[in-house]
C-alpha cells in the first residue's frame, strides 16, 4: 500500500442526504476511486451501499471494500423508544432483542455498523443529548451497554445480520459546563472514573468493535487528543485493541480547541493519541502524509492504525464478500413488518406514570365523551423524537390514532383550538398531549429553561380550569420542570419519544391493557436551579435537617427532585417484606445473596421493578448516599407473591480508595432493596464484611 492509500483508509465522508433518503451525488465517487475513502457514514439502502461499494472493490487499486456506518440510537426502519426512555424498561433482555432487531433492519440495509450505543451517564437535563443516554447511573448504563454491544454485534460480526457496535462518546461528555452542548467539561477524577468510565468497560467486556471518543475534553485535553485516556487508559490498561473513530469533524477541532496549530498538527495528535478514523475532518487526508514526511508521525503508527481498519473489515466479512449486508440478508421492509410488535412492547414498557390521583387512569373503555388536545396529540411525526434518519415517519402513530383503536366504544374528540371550550366543558375527561417536539431534544439541543411554552401554558390553564378530570401526557427528551402540571393535573404520563408505536403503546398504558412498569431512569428536577440532581450523592457534613439554617439545602425550593430516580406508578399496589440476606458477615471475595419477598396487594395483574442499592457508610473515603447494584422485574397476579433474589458479587463492594483503586473496604455495608431511590420506601439489612485471612 502507499502512503496515500493508507491515509485513504483512515478517511471516512459522510453521503450527505437528499431530501427523500440518502442521495448519491453529494458523495464524491471519484474521492472513492482514488482510495481516498476508507468508510461511508449516512448512506443507506442495499442498492446504495453496493453502488458505493462497485467503486472501491472494482475501480481503486488495491480494490478494498468500504465499511458503511450510520446512526442507529434507537432502531433503523422500526424505531424503539430513545434510549432514556427504553432505560425506564430496567429490562436488559428487552435492550437486547431491540438491539438484535436493529442490527437486522440496519444490515439489510447495507451498513455494516452502527455509532451505537451511546453511554454518557447523563445527570443534567439541559445538556439536549440526555435523550440518547440510558440516564443518570453507572451501574444502568453498564448493563444497557453489554445488551447493545451484545445485540448488535451477536456472537460474531461477520453475520450478515449482525452490524459492528460504537461505543461512544468516550467519556464524560455528558458534563459539559452547564448543560451547554460542545463546551468544556468539569470532572474530578474520581467521578470520571465511577461513574462515566464504567458503561465504557461494560462495553468493552461485550466486546465493542469501535470507540468513538467526546467531541469535549478531560481534563483540559479534547478527548480526541487525549492520549493519556485513549493511548494509557483504553488501549494499554483496558486492552482495547478494536477501531478508534473520531467523532464528526473532531480531529480538526483540536485547531480550535486550542491544543493543535493546523490540520497537519491535529492529525499528529490525534494519530498518536490512538485515533484511527478521521471522520469528516479531513485533517488526516490532508495532513498525515505531510506529517510522516516531517518526522513527526512514524510510518508503524500510520500501519498501526491501517492494522486495526483492515481487522475490523476483516471481522465483519468483507474482505470475504463485500457485498455481504447487500442482498443476502431478505430486504429491510420483510424484516421490519415484524418489529412492530417489539416496537409497541418496548414502547409501553418505558412510558412512566408519574402521577395518578383517585384511579384517574385508567380510562374505561365506556364511559363519556373523552377530549383529546394539545400540539402532540396527532403528531405522528415526532413520535419518532431525535435520530431517525431512515425511517419514513408517516409510519409513525399518534396517541390520537392509538386512542381511536383503543377505545371503539367511546367518543373521542378532537377539537380544534376554537373550540376547545365547548369540547372541554363537557368531557368526561381531558387527555392534553404537551411537551417537546423531537427536534428540541437530540444534539444541539442545550436549554436553560426546561418548561413549556406560553400556548401550552395557557391550554393546560383552560383545560385545569374546568375541572374535568385531566389526563397529561408528557412527549420529551428530558425532564421538563412543569411543576404546575404535576400540581394541578389528575395523572401524567412521561411519554419520552416512544417510536414507531408510540400511539398504540401509550393507548395501552392509558387504558390499562398495559398495566405501566416504566421507572425513571433519571431524576426529575423540580426547577432548572436544582441541576445537576442525580440519587447517588455523597452525603454533606450538614445534611439537610441537621440545623434549620446551616445545613446543605435551598432556602427557596426543597432538596428532592420532583420524581425521585425509579419512580413509577402502576394501577396495582406491590408489598415488600422479610429482606434476608444469605449471611450477616462475608469474607472480602465473597459473594451475598438478597431476597425479598414481593406480594401484588391490588386488584390488577401488574409489573414489578425492585432495586438493590448498597451503602458503604464508613470508608476511607466518602461514599454515595446509594449505590445501585441490581433490579429484577417480577409480573404478579393480584394477590400472588414471589420472592425475588440478587447475588451480589465481590465487586458490587468494591469502590475507589483515595488512591483510585478498586478496593472492597471491609466494615459494614447498608443492603436496601425497594421500588425506587427512595430511602423512605427502601428496606434496610446490614452486613459486615470482614478481611480475609490468610493462613
Ligand atoms: C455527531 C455526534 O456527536 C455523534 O454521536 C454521531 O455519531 C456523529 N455526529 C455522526 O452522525
Amino acid at each position: 500500500m502507499t502512503l496515500a492509500e493508507k491515509v485513504g483508509q483512515l478517511n471516512m465522508v459522510t453521503a450527505h442526504m437528499a431530501d427523500t433518503g440518502p442521495g448519491m451525488a453529494p458523495l464524491d465517487l471519484d474521492a472513492v476511486r482514488r482510495g481516498e475513502v476508507g468508510s461511508v457514514f449516512n448512506l443507506w439502502g442495499a442498492e446504495n451501499t453496493a453502488r458505493v461499494q462497485r467503486v472501491a472493490v472494482e475501480e481503486t487499486r488495491l480494490g478494498i471494500p468500504l465499511f458503511f456506518g450510520f446512526d442507529v440510537v434507537h432502531g433503523h426502519r422500526t424505531l424503539f423508544p430513545v434510549p432514556i426512555a427504553e432505560a425506564c424498561a430496567f429490562d436488559p433482555d428487552l435492550w437486547q432483542r431491540t438491539a438484535v432487531h436493529a442490527a437486522r433492519e440496519t444490515s439489510a440495509d447495507g451498513v455494516d455498523l452502527t455509532f451505537a450505543p451511546m453511554l454518557d451517564v447523563s445527570r443534567d437535563p439541559r445538556w439536549g443529548r440526555m435523550v440518547e443516554s440510558p440516564g443518570e447511573d453507572a451501574w444502568l448504563g453498564m448493563r444497557f451497554a453489554e445488551a447493545k454491544v451484545r445485540g448488535f454485534q451477536g456472537d460474531d460480526i461477520a453475520s450478515p445480520h449482525a452490524v459492528a457496535a460504537t461505543a461512544k462518546h468516550f467519556a464524560g461528555y455528558a458534563a459539559s459546563i452547564a448543560g451547554r452542548d460542545y463546551a468544556t467539561v468539569e470532572l474530578s477524577e474520581r467521578t470520571f472514573r465511577e461513574i462515566h468510565l464504567p458503561p465504557f468497560q461494560s462495553a468493552l467486556a461485550a466486546g465493542v468493535a469501535a470507540i468513538m471518543p467526546a467531541f469535549t475534553d478531560y481534563s483540559a485535553v479534547p478527548l480526541t487528543g487525549n492520549a493519556a485516556i485513549l493511548g494509557d487508559l483504553l488501549r494499554q490498561s483496558w486492552g482495547f485493541d478494536g477501531v478508534i473513530l473520531s467523532d464528526y469533524g473532531a480531529i480538526a477541532e483540536l485547531v480550535p480547541h486550542g491544543v493543535a496549530a493546523d490540520l497537519q498538527d491535529a492529525a499528529t495528535v490525534a494519530l498518536h493519541a490512538g485515533v484511527d478514523i478521521d471522520m469528516m475532518g479531513n485533517a488526516y487526508l490532508s495532513g498525515l502524509e505531510a506529517a510522516v514526511e516531517h518526522g513527526k508521525v512514524s510510518i508503524d503508527l500510520v500501519d498501526t492504525a491501517v492494522v486495526r481498519v483492515l481487522r475490523l473489515k476483516h471481522a465483519l466479512g468483507l474482505l470475504d464478500d463485500p457485498f455481504r449486508r447487500m442482498g443476502e440478508n431478505g430486504t429491510w421492509e420483510a424484516i421490519a413488518s415484524k418489529g412492530r410488535d417489539l416496537a409497541r412492547d418496548a414502547a409501553r414498557r418505558s412510558a412512566v406514570l408519574l402521577t395518578n390521583r383517585s384511579g384517574t387512569l385508567p380510562l374505561a373503555s365506556s364511559g363519556g365523551p373523552i377530549v383529546v388536545a394539545g400540539p402532540l396529540a396527532n403528531a405522528w411525526r415526532e413520535m419518532a423524537g431525535p435520530w431517525a434518519g431512515a425511517v419514513d415517519l408517516e409510519q409513525n402513530v399518534s396517541l390520537a390514532f392509538g386512542l381511536e383503536q383503543a377505545l371503539p366504544g367511546r367518543e373521542l374528540r378532537f377539537p380544534s383550538e376554537d373550540e376547545h371550550g365547548a369540547a372541554m366543558a363537557d368531557a368526561e375527561t381531558i387527555v392534553l398531549c404537551l411537551g417537546e417536539t423531537a427536534e428540541m431534544s437530540g444534539e444541539a439541543t442545550s436549554r436553560t429553561k426546561l418548561d413549556l411554552d406560553e400556548d401550552q401554558r395557557r391550554l393546560f390553564d383552560f383545560a385545569a380550569g374546568t375541572g374535568r378530570p385531566l389526563v397529561v401526557v408528557l412527549f420529551c427528551g428530558r425532564p421538563l420542570t412543569v411543576p404546575w402540571i404535576f400540581e394541578r393535573a389528575d395523572a401524567v404520563v412521561a411519554a419520552w419519544f416512544l417510536g414507531s408505536e408510540a400511539g398504540n403503546a401509550l393507548a395501552d398504558v392509558l387504558t390499562g391493557a398495559w398495566n405501566p412498569s416504566g421507572r425513571l431512569s433519571v431524576s426529575w428536577p423540580r426547577d432548572v436551579g436544582q441541576i445537576p440532581i442525580f440519587y447517588g450523592q455523597r452525603p454533606s457534613g450538614r445534611p439537610l435537617g441537621v440545623d434549620p439554617k446551616y445545613s446543605s439545602r435551598y432556602i427557596d425550593s426543597p432538596n428532592d427532585p420532583q420524581f425521585v430516580f425509579g419512580h413509577g406508578l402502576s394501577y396495582t399496589a406491590f408489598e415488600m417484606s422479610d429482606l434476608r440476606l444469605s449471611a450477616t458477615n462475608l469474607k472480602v471475595g465473597e459473594s451475598l445473596e438478597v431476597s425479598v419477598d414481593l406480594r401484588n396487594s391490588g386488584d390488577r395483574a401488574g409489573e414489578q421493578t425492585l432495586m438493590v442499592f448498597l451503602r458503604d457508610p464508613v470508608a476511607s473515603v466518602s461514599r454515595p448516599l446509594l449505590e445501585l447494584r441490581g433490579f429484577a422485574s417480577v409480573f404478579l397476579e393480584p394477590g400472588d407473591s414471589e420472592s425475588v433474589s440478587w447475588t451480589l458479587g465481590p465487586e458490587a463492594f468494591e469502590g475507589l480508595d483515595a488512591g483510585m483503586r478498586r478496593t472492597i473496604e471491609p466494615g459494614v455495608f447498608e443492603v436496601f432493596v425497594g421500588p425506587c431511590a427512595d430511602v423512605e420506601q427502601l428496606l434496610k439489612v446490614s452486613i459486615s464484611i470482614e478481611e480475609k485471612t490468610i493462613n
